[in-house]
């Protein structure tokens, strides 16, 4: 077996607590009842053959290697589909077992190629193990008769390969692909021997359905199902633990290696939040940390319209705190500041926030989760008492109602919603609240219980519409209300919530959503025994985004539905470490663990532990530095992994601030958009050179490991510690274990947290303290952490964004499976291969009226800009609306975005924007302007 591979105990662990004694091979063993003999057998040491079991799967029972004998029974029972009894005696190693075994792994090997030694599984593969195990010395039947050995091999897909000479038919791809991912994209075409495994009639892989999770190449025990960089560079010699760097499910994977190359990235059984599962990003997508474009010394000069000159760290740096030190001189210790990043480490971005405080000495600090999730922390803080989701992922197999809000699982968090999907065949029922028939409306085996195509911004409308029927029915959890929340807020919120505009045959009139489906999808929450809300961006960027937050905090809690496992209010984070930037004190308001920097007291304690004196008054939000930079207050500026210049709305407003200012400073992988502003380049680090923390959205702290020296020669860290040294003050870490113990320090909810304790546990979900030495998986359990449950009123009030003759539609956006946010990492990996553009989807009724066609170039225009992009025909949007992603810089999606935003925590409103489609007659003014920017820059990079 190769060093790299993970144990296999043949059929997944029994649920139940009792035991049962039996004996094995003559020794007796104590079992969990409702084991499989196989299960049993391993976990007592020892190991009956097998190849169509496999741990992450229920039995099959297909292959009969794995038979033993039971006495007092007759023939040989498949000892991974038979349960075990107390008293039972088992023999797995008899004579007739043994020739049995040999009769079928030598029909096996009859139609399988001989070519192990040069076969790119050589030495880790389960069909050659077996061979072994059982003995098999010759095969009797020869190659003369049919066989599958010149079936040709599909390499449709960029990352692995499918060769069906190999394929032993033991369905474990198959049934990875229904019961793991959830895709069914698999079948098993044909019988007998011309059973065959297939993606679809005549389909190759990349044509089919399958979403390239690689569950079935994990699952598969032979070479058939292989990923190409194996069979490139050969199998792994070791591992390195860690977590994947793209989306808030934060998965733990073993980077597989040969010497100091990664080949494989493997989801680790034991990962708490994907227990051995993936999506195409985390699993494939980690080849841009090698790609050429990737900037390796840091760069700079003096004007935007010079070339860039490399120089060492020691200059880089020097020159930006001679530069930061001018303008805070020229434009007064206010006009600097620093943005953190979600994609970066808690130790990376808590060093961040330190530099701005400590040694800028201001609080303009603000990070990207002001522009995703900061109506989270602010709607949940206020009515529960902490910015965070209540419940572990597994939590929702305990679900027996889903409530999906403005989110896209099965694109934003592929892992989690391979879990979901598994609970909602189970039988739990489903709510989908989303202007788009997103996958999870209907997908295989799965339909939504009730759809509720709302019109965008109309979320609290129909939010208070469900609180509406809930209270106006008397279904209320009164009793648990009473116990736990304020009564007072309580019955003011039912006196909002009767209100007549918040009935559902009002809310209708707004949001587009059938009364009677409301009143419905709302008694069917409130009737669940447990009823669980996830949501995401389509409910936080928005102007009425907190107010949202709220909403779903006020049902859940009159419903009695947070404390509990298979409840709870969740928000799906997008970023890796969006929960993380966010507790690290990234908020211009708030130090470290959500505490008021205005707060003396709270201030007094950073302050003695890092000897400065910290500015009492809140600094300002990214939006506030942009109008600040506009208006000539605001002139320097560092930013850690975050490309504003793309990801921010209302681009030419960024674009106009980022020209007013003096020295912009970027640290990223590669020269982003923003970078084209910037008069410092310091090249960061991808996550596989990385040592620190990331905190997924379920509150976990999982460690990310370095698997290589980071490969522009200083950790991200210390090129922030330099960079406070060089602006005198003095910053002292010497290593990223250093930061996690002053973070326990200081931070309540963090205070038995190390790397150490880490990696003890694997990982462990915060509040981990005294009170809590183990974490907390699920919030709120007996009482809510603010004490009692505050209902906040939810009043709507519409956007100012408004339809209008010139601007009839409604624009929102969102992301696709195979890309990452603005695409500096996917777009630099062969996911391109399912995604070339951004492209605009219009209803079949909207395209007619304008004369659109399927594939036609169109311009996207509202009242901020227009651009121009493909559009598809699709009734997954609603007429009336109309969608885009915006991970391609050249579409420039967020040229049209406004600078609406949420009234608490200033979220810009992404996701409504009242545009025009019409056929473009050429490309947009933005567009060329862009276009002409690249050339310069093109040039500049040239001369450099
Ligand atoms: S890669 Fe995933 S989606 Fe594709 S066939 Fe395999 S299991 Fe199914
Ligand atoms: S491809 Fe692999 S897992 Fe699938 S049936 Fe063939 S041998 Fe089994
Ligand atoms: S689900 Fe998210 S964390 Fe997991 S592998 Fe995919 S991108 Fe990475
Ligand atoms: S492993 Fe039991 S029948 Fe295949």
């Amino acid at each position: 077996m190769n060093p790299t591979t993970e144990p296999d105990l043949g059929t997944p662990a029994s649920p139940l607590e009792e035991t049962v004694t039996i004996e094995i091979d003559g020794l007796p063993a104590t079992v969990k009842a409702g084991s499989t003999i196989m299960r049993a057998a391993r976990e007592s040491g020892v190991d009956v053959p097998k190849l169509c079991a496999t741990d992450s799967m229920k039995p099959f029972g297909s292959c009969r290697l794995c038979v033993v004998e039971i006495e007092g029974r007759n023939g040989y029972p498949a000892s991974c589909t038979t349960p075990v009894e107390e008293g039972m005696k088992i023999r797995t190693q008899t004579d007739s077992l043994a020739r049995l075994r040999r009769n079928v792994m030598e029909l096996y090997i009859s139609d399988h190629p001989l070519d192990c030694l040069t076969c790119s599984a050589n030495g880790d593969c389960e069909l050659q193990d077996m061979a072994g195990a059982v003995g098999l010395r010759e095969v009797r039947y020869g190659f003369d008769g049919e066989n599958h050995l010149d079936a040709e091999i599909d390499t449709s897909n960029p990352y692995f390969s499918f060769d069906p000479s190999k394929c032993i038919v033991c369905s474990r791809c198959v049934r990875a692909c229904d019961e793991v991912q959830g895709t069914f994209a698999l079948t098993i075409e044909g019988r007998g021997f011309d059973a065959k495994v297939s993606a679809g009639i005549g389909e190759n892989f990349l044509d089919s359905e399958c979403v390239s999770c690689g569950a079935c190449i994990q699952a598969c025990p032979t070479a058939t199902l292989m990923e190409k960089s194996i069979i490139d560079n050969g199998q792994p010699e070791h591992s390195v633990l860690t977590t994947c760097a793209y989306c808030g499910v934060g998965c733990s994977f073993k980077a597989d290696m040969k010497g100091d190359q990664v080949v494989r990235m493997t989801p680790y059984k034991d990962g708490q939040a994907n227990q051995g599962h993936s999506c195409v990003k985390g699993r494939f997508a980690w080849g841009y940390s090698t790609h050429k474009e990737r900037v390796l010394a840091p760069m700079i000069r003096e004007s935007i319209d010079d070339p860039w000159r490399e120089v060492g760290w020691e200059e880089a740096i020097d020159y930006t705190a001679t530069r930061f030190k001018e303008i805070q001189e020229k434009y007064g210790r206010k006009s600097i500041g620093g943005i953190t990043s979600s994609r970066c480490t808690n130790e990376e971005v808590y060093v961040v926030q330190k530099l701005v405080r400590a040694a800028f000495g201001n609080n303009n600090v603000d990070t990207c989760a002001r522009v995703c999730h900061s109506p989270t922390g602010y709607g949940l803080k206020q009515t529960l008492g902490t910015s965070a989701g209540t419940q572990p992922f597994e939590s929702v197999m305990d679900a027996d109602v889903i409530v999906i809000i403005g989110a896209n699982p099965t694109v934003g968090h592929p892992v989690f919603a391979s879990q979901m999907k598994r609970r909602l065949r189970q039988g739990a029922k489903l709510i989908v609240i989303d202007p788009r028939k997103i996958d999870m409306v209907r997908t295989p085996h799965i339909k939504a219980d009730y759809h509720l195509p709302l019109l965008p911004g109309t979320n609290v409308p129909v939010i208070n519409a469900f609180a509406h029927v809930i209270v106006s029915e008397d279904l209320c959890d009164e009793e648990y209300v009473s116990e736990r929340c304020d009564q007072d807020s309580f019955a003011a919120w039912k006196e909002c919530m009767l209100k007549p505009e918040n009935a559902p045959e009002a809310v209708a009139e707004i949001s587009g959503v059938p009364a009677e489906d409301i009143r419905n999808a709302a008694r069917m929450y409130a009737g669940a025994d447990r009823g669980a809300i996830y949501y995401g961006l389509g409910v936080t960027e928005h102007s009425q985004g907190s107010t949202m937050v709220m909403g779903m905090a006020n049902l859940a809690m009159a419903t009695g539905n947070i404390g509990f496992s298979g409840c709870g209010v969740n928000p799906l984070r997008g970023q890796n470490n969006v929960q993380g930037s966010c507790d690290m004190g990234s908020f211009p308001h708030e130090l470290p663990g959500y505490r008021p920097v205005q707060d003396d007291a709270i201030r007094g304690i950073f302050e003695k532990n890092w000897g400065v004196e910290i500015d009492p008054e809140p600094g300002y939000r990214i939006p506030n530095m942009f109008d600040a930079a506009i208006a000539g207050e605001y002139k320097g500026m560092y930013i850690q992994g975050e490309d504003i210049a793309q990801s921010d709305p209302n681009t030419q407003h960024v674009e106009a601030a980022l020209g007013n200012m003096e020295c912009i400073v970027v640290q990223d992988l590669f020269l982003n958009e923003t970078a084209k502003f910037a008069h410092v380049f310091l090249p960061g680090t991808s996550f596989l050179e990385k040592d620190g923390t990331f905190i997924n959205a379920e509150r976990r702290i999982n460690r990310v490991r370095p698997v290589m020296k980071p490969r522009q020669g200083m950790a991200e860290w210390q090129i922030t510690q330099n960079l406070a040294r060089a602006l005198g003050y003095p910053m002292n870490y010497s290593k990223e274990a250093e930061i996690m113990d002053e973070i326990a320090t200081l931070t309540p909810t963090f205070g038995g947290v190390s790397f150490d304790f880490l990696d003890e546990v694997g990982s462990v979900q915060w509040p981990c303290n005294e009170s809590a030495p183990m974490g907390t998986p699920i919030m709120h359990v007996d009482h809510f952490v603010r004490g009692k449950g505050l209902f906040i009123e939810t009043d709507y009030v519409p956007t100012e964004e408004r339809t209008n003759r010139k601007f009839p539609l409604l624009l929102t956006t969102g992301r696709t499976l195979t890309q990452y946010n603005v695409g500096a990492q996917t777009r630099r990996t062969p996911n391109v291969v399912w995604y070339k553009e951004d492209l605009l989807e219009i209803h079949p009724h909207d395209a007619e009226l304008r004369g659109v066609n399927e594939g036609d170039r169109v311009s996207l225009a509202s009242r901020k800009g227009d651009i121009t992009l493909t559009a598809i025909i699709t009734e997954r949007v609603q007429p009336g609306v109309v969608y885009t992603t915006f991970h391609d810089p050249e579409t420039g999606a967020n040229v049209v975005t406004t600078e609406y935003s949420d009234w608490a925590t200033s979220c810009p409103e992404y996701k409504v924007t009242a545009v025009q489609v019409a056929p473009a007659v050429h490309r947009s003014k933005w567009q060329h302007q862009f276009d002409e920017r690249a050339s310069k820059q093109g040039k500049i990079l040239e001369t450099s």
